[in-house]
């Protein structure tokens, strides 16, 4: 191996390593699902279900999140990040007290938001913008649910976490494009309703929900517009899946968005299984799966072919949730509610095993053949 090479290969080993807590929360929140659901599930601590949704959404996605900012700036200190969110992640399952955790979550999503803060002094632009707003309201959660608020009524932060990180990638792409002035206004307007409803539903819940439902749509209608998704749906293998899935993550998020218009606050019951699972399956899963097989390989340095077989947890995480939501939520129905969620469960596991195989194999392939001289030395 060459030195290049080996370099390369310790840098993908220690950045695994900060993947991992990332990894174990996916997992204990999935096992924590499988109880909410009220099914059998391999490990039952009482404190599993009460964490889920935070353990989802910050021990997991955030980590993902914050690895791949910080391997961006390429600052020791800014693997603080996914060091804390991870950690945190792993104390919320622990019996160690909540509250340790929650004080690593703070942490993680203040220096996440610190990361930003750099980028801007490097270069300044409305993606930026976007995903720095996507971090303060990761930090709000944080520090919301550190001072006690349930998570149905700081689910509006959490969500705009995630959907404004985002976007704000989606439009970096969409400028390759070149968008003119006004389109990129139009949409900094967008991300901005969206933080003044999340930040207004805790004032004032009902217009705050109005607020954030009309801006989650208005940039669901900006991103199916200018996205490159739609051209690129005409394309063959990877761009065609990513396409797929981005589209199908938009139409998801705009449900929630019109649920939310529809419904105004919900905080309880199956419209609030729909509305968190619309946003956080449909769409925030959907766009990893969409670019998996670009950012795992800049991250871990290893390769991670597309194959046409991603299109099978793909597909199955879409009509589960379709089982899940519209028959199961929306028309009242335990049965449907219950298998479309054990699906959900079982394509995002597929998924997981779909690229760390064909990571693994092709690694393993490409990995050169030691020389007849090195094998007798
Ligand atoms: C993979 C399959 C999943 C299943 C079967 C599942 C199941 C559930 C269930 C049954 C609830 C309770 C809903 C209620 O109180 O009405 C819930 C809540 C929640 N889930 Fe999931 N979930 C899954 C994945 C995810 C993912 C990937 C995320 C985030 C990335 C997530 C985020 C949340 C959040 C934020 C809540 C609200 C928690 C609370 O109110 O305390 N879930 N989930």
């Amino acid at each position: 191996m060459t030195p290049a090479a080996d370099a390369a290969r310790r840098t993908g080993a220690r950045r695994a390593v900060l993947l991992l807590p990332a990894g174990l929360a996916l997992l204990a929140g999935l096992d924590a699902a499988l109880l909410l659901l009220g099914l059998p599930a391999p490990v039952r601590a009482d404190r599993l279900p009460q964490v889920h949704g935070v353990l989802m959404v910050l021990g997991f996605v955030g980590t993902l999140v914050a690895l791949e900012r910080a391997v961006a700036l390429g600052r020791g200190w800014g693997y603080l990040s996914p060091g804390f969110l991870g950690a945190g992640g792993l104390l919320l399952i622990s019996p160690a007290d909540l509250r340790v955790g929650q004080s690593l979550l703070v942490l993680g999503t203040a220096v996440l938001l610190a990361l930003y803060f750099r980028f801007w002094r490097r270069q300044p632009g409305p993606a930026l913008l976007a995903q720095a707003a996507g971090a303060v309201a990761g930090l709000g959660a944080a520090l919301l649910w550190l001072g006690g608020l349930d998570v149905p009524r700081l689910l509006p932060w959490l969500a705009a976490f995630l959907v404004l990180t985002i976007a704000g990638e989606r439009l970096e792409l969409a400028r390759v494009a070149v968008l003119a002035p006004r389109t990129e206004q139009t949409f900094l307007a967008c991300v901005a309703a969206v933080l003044t409803g999340t930040v207004a539903t805790l004032l004032w819940p009902a217009p705050g929900t109005l607020l954030l439902a009309a801006a989650l749509l208005a940039l669901v209608a900006w991103l199916i517009t200018y996205d490159v998704a739609r051209r690129m749906l005409r394309a063959r293998g990877l761009p065609r899946f990513s396409a797929a899935c981005l589209l199908a993550g938009y139409a998801w998020l705009g449900l929630a968005g019109a649920l939310w218009l529809i419904e105004g606050p919900i905080t309880e019951g199956s419209r609030y299984d729909a509305v968190v699972h619309c946003v956080f399956l449909g769409f925030v899963i959907s766009m990893i799966m969409a670019h998996a097989p670009v950012i795992l390989p800049a991250v871990l340095r290893r390769p991670l072919p597309y194959r046409p077989v991603f299109a099978v947890p793909a597909w199955l995480l879409h009509l589960s949730l379709a089982l899940r939501i519209l028959v199961g939520d929306l028309r009242d129905s335990t049965s449907a509610w219950r298998v479309g969620g054990s699906l959900n469960i079982v394509a995002v596991l597929l998924f997981v095993v779909t690229a760390a195989t064909l990571s693994v194999t092709a690694g393993a392939v490409r990995r050169p053949r030691p020389q007849p001289s090195e094998t007798t030395r």
